[in-house]
């Protein structure tokens, strides 16, 4: 568990999710899922039920390779982050994450502390030596988050999104571990 300051003096804590989060998590996207246009999910479209959520949290806790952490303000989940290595030795050593705050929330920080937490987490891991992902390439505030914490760009993937009849381009970017 990490406590940290926000910009605005709220007290911010992130940890480790664990299953009795499920409910919680599954509001929180949904939340999240109606603010954000890069994300792969629209409203209602990230359909798990609690169980499957409780399944999923309690698998990654077993996996050395995985991470699933939240952000808390006053005990309200604001944040969230999503890692998973490969699940073959050949792979075991790299994963990709998925990131998300609450909208008002934005520009606090929260964001640039779970990817922290995430980079020191996979440097104690003695696992994860690479650390990837995928952006939309017009998510601009989530590449500068990247950028600004040492990710580099690899190269695009184009027509990644199909929303409302628009492709979008992804761009991968990824972090060494050593
Ligand atoms: C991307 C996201 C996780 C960032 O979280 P956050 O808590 O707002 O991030 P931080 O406050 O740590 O940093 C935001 C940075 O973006 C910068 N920023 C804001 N708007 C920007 C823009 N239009 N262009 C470039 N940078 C911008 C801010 O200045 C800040 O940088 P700084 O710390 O150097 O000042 C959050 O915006 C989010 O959940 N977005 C929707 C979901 C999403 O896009 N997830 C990522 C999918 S790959």
């Amino acid at each position: 568990m990490k406590k940290l300051k926000l910009k605005n003096g709220n007290t911010m804590i992130i940890r480790k999710a664990n299953k009795f989060d499920a409910k919680a998590i599954l509001e929180y996207i949904d939340t999240v899922s109606g603010e954000s246009v890069f994300l792969t999910f629209g409203q209602g479209e990230f359909d798990k039920t609690i169980e499957q959520e409780e399944n999923f949290i309690d698998n990654i806790s077993k996996k050395d390779n995985a991470l699933f952490i939240i952000a808390e303000v006053d005990g309200k989940i604001v944040g969230n982050l999503n890692f998973s290595g490969g699940a073959r030795p050949r792979i075991a050593h790299t994963g990709e994450f998925g990131i998300s705050v609450l909208k008002e929330y934005w520009g606090q920080s929260i964001g640039t502390e779970l990817i922290k937490y995430l980079i020191e987490w996979c440097k104690q891991s003695g696992v994860i030596r690479k650390i990837n992902l995928r952006v939309r390439s017009d998510n601009y505030s989530a590449i500068h988050v990247y950028e600004k914490l040492g990710f580099s760009k690899e190269g695009i993937i184009t027509r990644d999104f199909l929303i409302n009849g628009r492709f979008y381009d992804s761009i991968c970017m990824g972090l060494n571990i050593d």
